[in-house]
């Protein structure tokens, strides 16, 4: 076993350094451009298919040989790309503490041995207790206790992580730069900022960023076994009900949808996109 892959089986996650400093400039000015003064925001699939550049950064050979290492040779990335501008998760309860998973919940496979489904992040700025920029996480706490019922296989972890937090939550040391992969099923929030917080005028928390704000691609990566589950549950539960935005992908169909100079380093990497395939 590799020492990545070794890493990633103790703790559920791992963080490795892959863009310069220019890469991050050039991607910081590519989301600026997206976001003009909104804070608190997310951006889906559609600016990815105007911007590919933020389609290329998640290839990155970095990226691709250490998910190749830590999931599959052949994994399959999902198809809910976004950005993430000044999100640090105020205003929620449990201080934001959550498992990605959890929209997943009746599904079985979420406690199968071989379960292996990643939320990857490309951050682009350093992370700190003191400004935030990254994310926190509980390392190891990814696995379910499995008994009949997933319900209560939750409730059980939830219990766990609740009582063991102020002991085992780690804030991550990310770089401006830095590529994280973790576990779907591991309890993280965004590191919440303890300087420089105000109120706007209904009352909510923000930060006051100082002309640094924070930015984040995130999207997802998986065993190809577990795409087409994953996709299933979001189309039924959300994409159907009412054509929530952030769902925007599934109006994109693979391969014809994406842009070729992305494509070209999908075939280079033999990697590809999940599509849902209704049954
Ligand atoms: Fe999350």
């Amino acid at each position: 076993m590799s020492s990545l892959n070794e890493f990633f089986t103790k703790n559920g996650y791992v963080c490795v350094n892959v863009f310069k400093p220019d890469e991050v400039e050039k991607l910081r000015e590519i989301i600026e451009k997206i976001n003009g003064t909104n804070r608190n925001i997310g951006y889906t699939s559609k600016y990815f298919m105007e911007f590919p550049e933020l389609f290329i950064a998640c290839v990155h050979n970095k990226i691709v040989s250490t998910l190749k290492e830590i999931l599959e040779p052949n994994y399959q990335l999902l198809p809910d790309f976004t950005v993430d501008v000044e999100r640090y998760g105020f205003n929620i309860p449990m201080g934001a503490w959550h498992l990605d998973c959890a929209t997943e919940k009746p599904n079985r496979y979420l406690s199968e041995k071989n379960y292996r489904f990643v939320k990857c992040g490309i951050y682009l700025q350093n992370n700190s207790k003191e400004f935030g920029g990254g994310i926190d996480v509980m390392p190891g706490f990814r696995r379910f206790i499995r008994t009949s019922n997933t319900d209560l296989d939750f409730k059980i972890k939830g219990r766990i992580e609740m009582y063991t937090r102020p002991l085992f939550s780690k804030t991550l040391d990310i770089k401006a730069g830095d590529f994280v992969a973790f576990d779907s099923r591991l309890p993280h929030r965004g590191t919440q900022p303890s300087k420089n917080i105000k109120k706007d005028k209904n009352n909510k928390l923000y930060y006051d960023n100082q002309g640094m704000k924070k930015m984040v691609i995130y999207y997802n990566a998986s065993r190809r076994r577990y795409v087409q589950p994953y996709l299933k549950t979001w189309y039924e539960k959300s994409y159907l009900q009412n054509a929530n935005n952030n769902l925007d992908f599934f109006n994109y169909k693979y391969p014809d949808s994406y842009p070729n100079v992305f494509l070209d380093e999908l075939e280079k990497h033999q990697i590809d996109i999940g599509q849902y395939i209704p049954e």
